[in-house]
């Protein structure tokens, strides 16, 4: 990585969400000039304010949905390099809000892509999306990157056409074949279940368990048997920042679909992270089952991320029994009131990577 990443002028949507959080506070600490824009962060408390990630960069509030909005970001600030985050990520509230779904994860992509085409600073599109964009056959298989995509719910659903857009604008207006003209490279990134400290999103498992364990309360489960691809968010992160400078040095050679999962014998069921995290926290708590209904959600989902290990080197640094650990120990120190700045800055810096 070396100093690659260090003055590059780099724009996070999302930045106030939990990945976008994360990412911004790495990218300043590796030097970047960073520019983010999204709308207020989604949780209270966030990471966005508890780290106190608007230090040290640009952060801008707006809406992805206001094609005006982000064409104006994108021309005041002339990024070189776009890491694409902001999106309503989550399934259970995309039930109840389809329309706002597709409007954000869909319109909002769109809206991007439109500004990007109709300036000329931008020269790298990283678009996040997920796993969940795979037309799932709940097969034991890890889908791999030309698979269709798919989603049974809106979110899940959402994100297949996001990717369908990223593909028609690299088709239409960013084809690597015509590099020499237009001077885009923009590919996908399709992550696993991504879970780390400073996530309070509603109806995730991580967040539900963290909020139970602060509260000195039993956890309530949804799905114990749902096997996921669980990875702590430095991981997909590492391969955005991987992804992002490979299709900056090499433009015409990376502009396709990446999956960043974890190892498969991290890919675990909901009942093994509750039982390994409230062993960990250590209070005698316990998990029970929630007997209401619940709206589908897909029982078993794998990436092969073989793609990214030979054409990348990219690969999972960390087990998920090191990233559990570290997610209590970030819970604890903001229990015990420490600057979380600090910690998670400090968590960044424990990752394998170079960091010059
Ligand atoms: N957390 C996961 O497990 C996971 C897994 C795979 C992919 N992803 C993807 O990673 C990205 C970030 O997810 P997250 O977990 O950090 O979510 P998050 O909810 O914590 O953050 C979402 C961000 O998007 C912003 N946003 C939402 N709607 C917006 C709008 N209309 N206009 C502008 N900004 C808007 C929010 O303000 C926030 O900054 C999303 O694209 C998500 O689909 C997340």
């Amino acid at each position: 990585m070396s100093d690659f990443w260090c003055d590059k002028k780099v724009l996070v949507t999302g930045h106030t969400g939990f990945k976008g959080s994360w990412l911004c506070l790495w990218l300043t600490s590796l030097g970047a000039e960073v520019t983010g824009f999204a709308r207020i962060p989604p949780t209270t408390p966030s990471l966005f304010d508890l780290a106190r990630v608007g230090t040290g960069m640009t952060s801008l509030i707006g809406d992805v949905q206001d094609f005006a909005q982000v064409k104006k970001v994108v021309t005041d600030y002339r990024p070189e390099i776009v890491i694409h985050m902001a999106a309503q990520p989550l399934v259970r509230y995309s039930y109840q809000n389809p329309i706002e779904t597709y409007a954000t994860n869909v319109m909002g992509t769109v809206n991007v892509l439109e500004a990007v085409r109709m300036t000329d600073s931008v020269k790298v599109v990283v678009n996040v999306t997920t796993d969940k964009c795979y037309d799932n056959k709940e097969w034991c298989w890890g889908y791999r990157e030309d698979e269709p995509m798919g989603g049974f719910d809106p979110y899940s659903n959402s994100k297949g056409c996001a990717e369908l857009v990223t593909a028609s604008y690299r088709n239409s207006f960013f084809n690597p074949a015509d590099f020499a003209k237009h001077g885009v490279a923009i590919a996908s990134a399709r992550a696993g279940n991504v879970i780390g400290g400073g996530d309070w999103a509603e109806d995730r498992l991580i967040p539900d368990i963290m909020a139970s364990c602060l509260k000195n309360t039993d956890v309530t489960v949804r799905n114990p048997h749902a096997i996921r691809p669980w990875q702590h968010v430095l991981e997909p992160l590492s391969g955005y920042l991987t992804l992002a400078q490979a299709l900056y040095e090499q433009p015409t050679c990376f502009a396709e679909a990446w999956n960043f999962g974890p190892n498969d014998m991290d890919v675990k069921p909901v009942q093994w992270i509750s039982d390994y995290i409230l062993a960990k926290w250590g209070n005698g708590l316990s998990s029970l089952l929630d007997q209401n209904p619940q709206p589908h959600e897909a029982t078993f989902l794998k990436l092969d991320c073989a793609k990214a290990k030979a054409r990348l080197a990219w690969q999972p640094q960390w087990t998920l029994s090191l990233a559990l650990d570290s997610i209590v120990a970030w819970y604890q120190a903001y229990q015990a009131g420490a600057d979380m700045r600090d910690v998670t800055l400090s968590q960044i810096q424990s990752y394998p990577f170079n960091h010059s």
